[in-house]
């Protein structure tokens, strides 16, 4: 055994160095500003929830499979939260007397299950949770599907390498009870299959169907019903139809940003009726890269008031492994604009003095801890992603200047300090400033 502890994080789990960490925040930032551009706002809750919130509504796979349960000092049984939904419900129905009703909030917490780590799968993940409160309109299902589109657009995507495919849970029992003829108290198992009929090959679904009593016909239409698009609509009885929010998106001019799809289920409890999924259309990632859905009832496990609740949570993993797949990625950004070097140990004091003016004026600016030969130091200015160096030293300082260095062109100048500021601002065409 080795005399040291291992570096690598726990399995499952990630650490993210500066360069990544940059790309990852230039792309959350573009999903924030979009989100804020519906009037969203951001909220955040504990990490650490009671586990009850999990095991009253969520998803059997979850709840007996994936969570990461622990019972503090006080033996109260605690899970890390592997989704939001249920602690955005438990602050809503908490605060519901000061909020105003519709509440359009989001969020962008990192969530544990317990999974085999695969491609698309890990033990801790972060996902943006989007949510709207006390709406149970068709208006607030097309604001959805019209802010995916914008948060897809952000990203780089254009509308051909993706698709957002809807469906509605009361839909799909006309569908499985009245098309299909299967018993009512079957439908949670048969919704169960249908989550899975993409995922597992055709005979392990046959034998997963005949398991939970389903007829060799039943299956074969089940199959024509899951895979025949729209057709099977008009099928179901118009009073059921009507009742359809989602079915009003579809009727309206919004229709076009969706695809009706029976064979999207979501695997949790909560939703009630409109549950969506988007789709990379890759061939090398035709995978979800998110989604959400209608959860009328959630609310009413923490209060009486019945607050109907609408949204989706988008995966950094999945997310980034779409860019990835379509090269949206974007380069790390520099985190530094200019480097202030003193050529010798005496000139700390001064260099120091030029750098805090040159951070008063708004410049990211570094000094180098520990005096190097000067042509290093320019280098390592110069991998560091920094524009300038401000050389302090040697016979211009005893002439009461600095040089002030264009790292991309190599042109460089003597200033007096006190004109560094300006000058190193025009050279990054930052604008005078206010310094
Ligand atoms: P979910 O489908 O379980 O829904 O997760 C949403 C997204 O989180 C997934 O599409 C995926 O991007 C990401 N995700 C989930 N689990 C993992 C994992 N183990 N590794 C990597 N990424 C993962 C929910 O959690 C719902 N609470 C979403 C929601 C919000 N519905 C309404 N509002």
């Amino acid at each position: 055994m080795s005399q040291f502890l291992p570096t690598a994080p726990y399995r499952g789990t990630r650490d993210f160095l500066p360069a990544e960490m940059s790309v990852r925040t230039q792309v959350f930032e573009r999903l924030y500003e979009v989100i804020e551009r519906y009037g969203y706002q951001r909220y955040d809750g504990p990490i650490l929830e009671p586990v009850e919130i999990y095991e009253a509504k969520s998803s059997r796979e979850i709840v007996e499979q994936q969570l990461y349960t622990l019972t503090d000092r006080g033996d109260r049984r605690l899970a890390l939260r592997p989704e939001m939904t249920p602690s955005v419900a438990r602050i809503i129905a908490g605060n519901a007397g000061r909020l105003q009703f519709p509440v359009r909030w989001y969020s962008h917490p990192n969530c544990h299950r317990y999974e085999r780590p695969q491609r698309g799968r890990v033990r801790e993940h972060w996902q943006v949770n989007v949510d709207v409160f006390g709406s149970d309109s068709a208006a607030c299902e097309i604001e959805f599907f019209e802010l995916i589109h914008d948060l897809m657009a952000a990203v780089g995507a254009t509308p051909d390498m993706w698709v957002l495919r809807v469906n509605d849970r009361v839909l799909l029992d006309a569908m499985l009870t009245g098309v299909v003829g299967i018993a009512p108290d079957a439908v949670r198992d048969v919704a169960g299959l249908v989550d899975r009929w993409e995922k597992y090959p055709a005979d392990k679904l046959a034998e997963d169907a005949a398991a939970i009593g389903l007829t060799d016909k039943q299956f074969d239409r089940l199959g024509e019903v899951l895979t025949g698009g729209r057709a099977v609509l008009d099928e179901i009885p118009a009073e059921v139809r009507e009742r359809s929010k989602l079915v009003q998106v579809m009727d309206s001019a919004a229709g076009e940003l969706v695809r009706f799809d029976p064979l999207i289920v979501r695997g949790f409890d909560y939703y009630t009726s409109t549950v969506f999924e988007v789709f990379d259309n890759h061939p090398d990632n035709r995978r979800s890269l998110f989604g959400g859905g209608r959860y009328d009832n959630l609310v009413g496990l923490y209060s009486a008031q019945r607050i109907p609740g609408f949204g989706f949570g988008m995966g950094d993993v999945t997310l980034f492994d779409f860019l990835g797949t379509h090269s949206l990625l974007s380069e790390p950004r520099a985190e530094i604009d200019a480097v202030v070097i003193a050529t010798e140990a005496e000139l700390a004091d001064p260099a120091r003095t030029v750098a805090k003016g040159l951070r008063g004026a708004g410049v990211r600016t570094s000094t180098p801890l520990d005096i190097r030969k000067l042509g290093k130091e320019i280098q390592r200015a110069d991998r560091s992603g920094a524009r300038v160096v401000v050389i302090v030293g040697g016979n211009d300082w005893a002439a009461g200047t600095v040089t002030v260095r264009d790292l991309r062109t190599g042109d460089q100048h003597q200033v007096t300090p006190a004109d560094v500021p300006a000058r190193v601002r025009d050279l990054l065409e930052l604008g005078p400033g206010t310094a």
